[in-house]
């Protein structure tokens, strides 16, 4: 019984570079919502109302400086795109329907706790692109969306995700936290967050206490050097890994830490790693670009032993795309990558 080879085997390497695939973002527009056009009243003079949807409150791009008093009806509100440098509670008090606000690009440096008392059914907040030096206070547990990229953030309050079960999403990229303002509870009650972003940050360290049900782990643009031999023990579903320019060499890397049955995609770039770190078969997509590899050896990397013929093709590793550009790798490929990776359809070398 024998393999076919796999394609491309004989190429010295293929440019090719194939898109990944990313988990499915939710879109950025509302769903339609139709209702009768007699809820129309109370429409901000500085915003604008749609009947076609009554449920939305238009007040992006308006060059607005303070948040207008949102009408009872309104479940989406776009204050997106404005001047606006605080929230206060009173122009919420009657907006308890609300579901969805979009806050971003602003100047917010403060959000009064007292804002979120009147919004218990809020899902989605957009605050992206402000200038919040922590992380507000008293945000309502029915959240699944939370976007704070792109503000100032040092400090995350004790008990900020308290309750937060129903969180799916947390990005806080581009901010200035540092190893000591994650706690081990900080992300204690995020029993289903899929998605954390923490990357261009100051972190040194891996972040600890992230849920283990994670299923995509963003931590380029930090200062990591190194990761617990255990950190990935009992993440079952993570499946999207990214370590991008930081300061990982093989000394901070223990031998099997990659070994992750669930991960599909594993990125590595820009860091100080002098030999290709052992991954699980499963892995389809590595980034291992502008390191240090002077070599890679498919004999040592194979997951299964090239010596005996594989009866079970579905153990075949899955890797289908390599890159190793910016490193001391030049072509041909290996033989032995060529033979053990029969699913490989690109190389970038
Ligand atoms: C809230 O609704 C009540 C009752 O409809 C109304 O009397 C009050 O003026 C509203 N408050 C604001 C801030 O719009
Ligand atoms: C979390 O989501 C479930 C299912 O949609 C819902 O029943 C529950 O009320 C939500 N929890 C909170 C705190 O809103
Ligand atoms: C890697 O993980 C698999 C389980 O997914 C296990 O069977 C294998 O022994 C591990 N390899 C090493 C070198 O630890
Ligand atoms: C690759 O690793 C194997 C096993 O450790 C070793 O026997 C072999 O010589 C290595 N190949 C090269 C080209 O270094």
């Amino acid at each position: 019984q024998r393999l076919s080879p796999p394609p491309h085997s004989t190429r010295g390497f293929d440019s090719s570079l194939h898109a990944l695939p990313e988990p499915i973002e939710p879109t950025d527009l509302p769903p339609v919502i139709f209702g009768s056009s007699d809820m129309f009243e109370h429409c901000p003079k500085v915003c604008t109302c749609t009947r076609t949807y009554p449920n939305v409150l238009f007040c992006e791009n308006h060059n607005l400086r303070v948040v207008p008093v949102i009408p009872e009806r309104t479940h989406y509100l776009y204050l997106q795109n404005n001047f606006i440098s605080e929230l206060t509670a009173e122009p919420f008090a009657n907006a308890t329907e609300v579901r969805w606000i979009n806050l971003a690009n602003n100047r917010i440096h403060r959000i009064d706790k007292q804002v979120f008392e009147h919004l218990p059914s809020l899902l989605y907040l957009y605050a992206q692109r402000n200038q919040l030096k922590e992380v507000p206070a008293g945000m309502p547990t029915s959240l699944e969306q939370l976007r704070l990229a792109k503000n100032r953030i040092t400090n995350i309050p004790s008990g900020a995700f308290s309750k937060m079960g129903n969180l799916t999403l947390l990005d806080l990229y581009h901010n200035q936290l540092s190893d000591s303002d994650l706690g081990k509870n900080t992300f204690k009650d995020l029993h289903g967050l899929m998605q954390l972003n923490l990357a261009h940050n100051v972190l040194k360290k891996m972040p600890i206490g992230v849920p283990k049900g994670i299923i995509q782990l963003f931590l380029d643009k930090n200062r990591i050097d190194g990761i617990p031999k255990d950190y990935f023990n009992g993440f079952s579903h993570l499946a999207f890994l990214r370590l991008n320019y930081n300061q990982l060499s093989d000394k901070g890397v223990p031998k099997t830490v990659f070994n992750i049955s669930s991960l599909l995609d594993l990125q590595l770039a820009h860091n100080q790693l002098s030999s290709v770190p052992m991954f699980n078969s499963h892995l389809e997509h590595l980034h291992l670009n502008h390191n240090t590899i002077e070599s890679i050896n498919g004999t040592l990397l194979c997951p299964y032993s090239m010596e005996v013929e594989l009866e079970d093709h579905s153990l075949l590793p899955r890797l289908r795309y390599l890159r190793l550009d910016g490193n001391h790798v030049s072509p041909p490929i290996p033989m032995d990558v060529i033979m053990c990776f029969r699913h490989l359809q690109s190389i970038v070398i």
